[in-house]
């Protein structure tokens, strides 16, 4: 079995980037360099401070969500990545280029090539028709009509508006209006996609709605999006990984589950307080590995009661998970399953599995983990989408996990 795990590719490097707005930038990064705090800079200079000092990395493939309250320098760094506002300082590499010196014609090449955005209000043109604003960013970038009436429809399907591809924007819902939007990203079929608020103006039903339009887009296709959210249900639910901004800094980068789990700072855990963070841990948070598991060789003679009950009393454990040798969960024996079969030389280990004990997957809520666990006497096994065996949950440990939880 290969375990090694290879790193993420990058799509985006971000280093050392600052942008200070106002006219006497170099007075604010020296003011910087000395340790001086924005606040201060703004006061004595009149320069704002937007972004400070950033470094990341946005991987390939992934949904990078970038969070934090208003003013925190959110759109001021999304931005920066397309050069939308000029950076003070740093470098913006993408594709191993860096965005931040490139030629403003090789720049304007790669926004409307291979980088889109799309904003929380965008101005779709109302005298044209959904195909026809679908297509705009191709017709910019010269291609023939026939060509982008072909690549528009197709992603209109994508999103679910082919029927509507005669119709002008107005005759649309809102949210209608902004999968155009989207679509207009899309056509263009960009590597890159920068989306600031994209789905806020949206109600909340339609708001998941385009979410899921996303996600579904995101599994076809894999491209790198960035999302700026001050959502935290949206940012969990589509982000890859999280990057938090305070007061123009990056606070932290990270999974939602590092972030909910190991906070960098108060303001981090700040943003989850009232938050049910429940909903957001899965069976493998809690999947415990201190378990006994015996593997089942099918064609051994002896089915090996004895060896597995002797393990079972070292580990003082009842029960104990059989795997099959993929790792597979076979099912889960106790003391007393074992020993009803182990003076009967024709039984085999699986003639001890307890009846109808299911496994539970790695992504199952904490939630519904709970019930489930509540459900039955034993511990559960905890598999991953391989339906190989990765711990177990006992109800202390869930327990303890939830009491802990709420008190934090
Ligand atoms: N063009 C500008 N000139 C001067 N200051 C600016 C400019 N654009 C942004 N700022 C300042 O930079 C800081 C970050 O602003 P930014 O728009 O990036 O915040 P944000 O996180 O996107 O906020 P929101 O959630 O409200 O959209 C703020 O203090 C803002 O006032
Ligand atoms: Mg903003």
């Amino acid at each position: 079995m290969n375990t090694a795990t290879t790193e993420p590719e990058a799509k985006v490097v971000v280093k050392d980037l600052h942008k200070v707005f106002g006219n006497k930038p170099d007075v604010a990064m020296q003011m910087l360099r000395d340790g001086k705090h924005k606040d201060e800079i703004l006061k004595q200079t009149g320069q704002v401070v937007g972004v400070l000092d950033a470094s990341f990395q946005i991987n390939k493939g992934e949904i990078f969500v970038i969070m934090g309250l208003s003013g925190s320098g959110k759109s001021t760094l999304i931005r920066l990545l397309n050069r939308l506002i000029e950076p003070t300082a740093g470098a913006i590499i993408v594709d191993g280029e860096d965005v931040a010196t490139m030629s403003k014609e090789k720049l304007l090449n790669l926004r409307r090539k291979d980088m889109s955005m799309v904003f929380q209000s965008f101005a779709l043109l109302p005298h044209r028709t959904v195909v026809e604003n679908a297509a705009f960013g191709l017709e910019i970038a010269g291609i023939d009509l026939k060509e982008r009436e072909r690549r528009a429809m197709e992603v209109l399907e994508q999103v679910g508006l082919n029927t509507f591809a005669k119709h002008l924007p107005a005759q649309l819902s809102g949210g209608m209006q902004q999968r155009v939007g989207l679509a207009r990203a899309l056509t263009v079929n960009p590597s890159l996609m920068l989306m600031d608020e994209a789905f806020s103006a949206l109600d909340p039903l339609r708001r998941t709605e385009m979410q899921d339009v996303l996600i579904k887009l995101q599994q076809e296709q894999k491209r790198t999006i960035v999302f700026v959210s001050h959502d935290l249900d949206e940012a969990l639910r589509i982000g890859n990984r999280i990057c938090i901004m305070e007061g123009g800094r990056v606070v932290q980068v990270g999974t939602s589950d590092d972030i909910l789990q190991r906070p960098a700072d108060e303001y981090v855990k700040a943003f989850f307080t009232g938050v049910d963070t429940n909903k957001y841990l899965t069976a493998k948070d809690v999947a415990q590995k201190e378990q006994v598991t015996i593997f089942d060789h099918p064609d051994e003679p002896a089915a090996g009661f004895s060896a597995a009950l002797e393990r079972m009393r070292m580990y003082d454990r009842v029960y104990a998970f059989v795997l099959d040798e993929q790792h597979k969960v076979l099912g889960i024996v106790s003391v007393e399953s074992l020993m009803a079969c182990m003076n009967d030389p024709n039984k085999k280990l699986r003639d001890a599995l307890l009846p109808g004990k299911e496994a539970i997957p790695s992504s199952m809520p904490l939630n519904e983990v709970l019930r489930k666990v509540v459900e039955y006497p034993c511990p559960l096994p905890v598999v991953d989408e391989h339906g190989e065996y990765i711990g177990a949950i006992t109800k202390t440990v869930l327990l303890r996990k939830l009491c802990k939880e709420k008190t934090a």
